[in-house]
């Protein structure tokens, strides 16, 4: 037992106070849901491939659009492709620690497969199906995390893959109307992470109408309080050479940092080459 309660914890992921959950304890799923942290260091011991179908079982469990479950994960197991699937991303230098590597795949093939062997037309390949399908494996890699994370394993999405994604497709064999959404390393964590602080509710959630009309100062307000849990040092900015060192660089600067310069034009070509309807 703790005498933590869901507010300590709410408390710890906005960096705010708060008095609502007081009462409540902090345990059982919810107070697991507020600690959750991304994993990339791991010890080197192996997650069993047991386990791994557990966790994949549980993920599975994840809702669908209209119960259509596009989603399909590759297990990337023979070393020969994860050492290639680890070169692709060569940006991410904890992706080689990560005992096990799969792939969250977006996959609206089944359904046409399906629609032709019931001799039914499919006169949806729109853009619609392929957010449904992109939704599906979102929701699934959402779950995988929380089931991981339930039998004390960590991990940690990467969506790195899709800057090189005609080469993660054709290494795994994906078929038209398949796509890579984002890989996942897994593994028993090395360390204990840390909880990275949200956007508070009064920019997330909005009441009637849409209101975004204090924002600039609310990000400001969250810049500075993740900057006092987690100053980003001097040599950490990004493109310094373009927009110089930032006397104070919060959150902010670095994701319009990030933003600054085009990312995965490529996407709608290869979609569309994959038999996506992008209209
Ligand atoms: C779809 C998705 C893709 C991501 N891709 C990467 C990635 O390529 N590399 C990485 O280090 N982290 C990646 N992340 C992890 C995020 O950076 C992380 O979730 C975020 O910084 C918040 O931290 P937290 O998960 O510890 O709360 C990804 C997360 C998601 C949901």
């Amino acid at each position: 037992m703790t005498d933590k309660t869901i507010a300590d914890l709410i408390e710890d992921r906005f960096g705010l106070p708060t008095e609502d959950g007081r009462d409540m304890p902090a345990n059982g799923e919810l107070a697991a849901i507020l600690s959750h942290r991304s994993h990339r260091r791991f010890k080197p011991d192996p997650v069993s491939d047991e386990l791994l179908r557990v966790v994949l079982a549980a993920a599975f469990s994840a809702p669908a659009k209209s119960d259509l479950q596009q989603c399909s994960v590759i297990v990337v197991k023979d070393p020969g492709v994860r050492a290639k699937m680890n070169a692709l991303v060569a940006s991410q230098d904890w992706v080689p620690g990560a005992p096990a590597m799969l792939v969250f795949c977006g996959d609206n093939r089944r359904i046409r497969k399906i629609s032709e062997a019931r001799g039914k037309p499919y006169p949806n390949g729109h853009l619609d199906s392929f957010l449904n399908c992109a939704v599906d494996a979102g929701i699934v890699l959402a779950t995988f995390i929380r089931s991981a994370e339930a039998v004390g394993l960590g991990c940690c999405p990467i969506s790195v893959i899709r800057d090189r994604i005609e080469e993660v497709s054709d290494l795994l064999g994906l078929p038209d109307n398949v796509f890579p959404l984002a890989g996942m390393g897994l593994g028993w964590p090395a360390q204990k992470g840390w909880v990275s602080l949200r956007l508070p509710q009064s920019i997330t959630v909005h009441t009637d109408r849409y209101d975004d009309s204090n924002l600039l100062a609310e990000i400001d307000g969250y810049d500075r309080r993740r900057d006092s849990r987690f100053a980003t040092p001097p040599e950490k900015q990004r493109m310094t050479k373009e927009y110089g060192t930032a006397e104070f660089y919060g959150w902010s600067e670095d994701k319009a940092r990030q933003y600054a310069t085009p990312q995965r034009k490529q996407l709608a070509g290869f979609l569309a080459s994959k038999g996506f309807g992008l209209d």
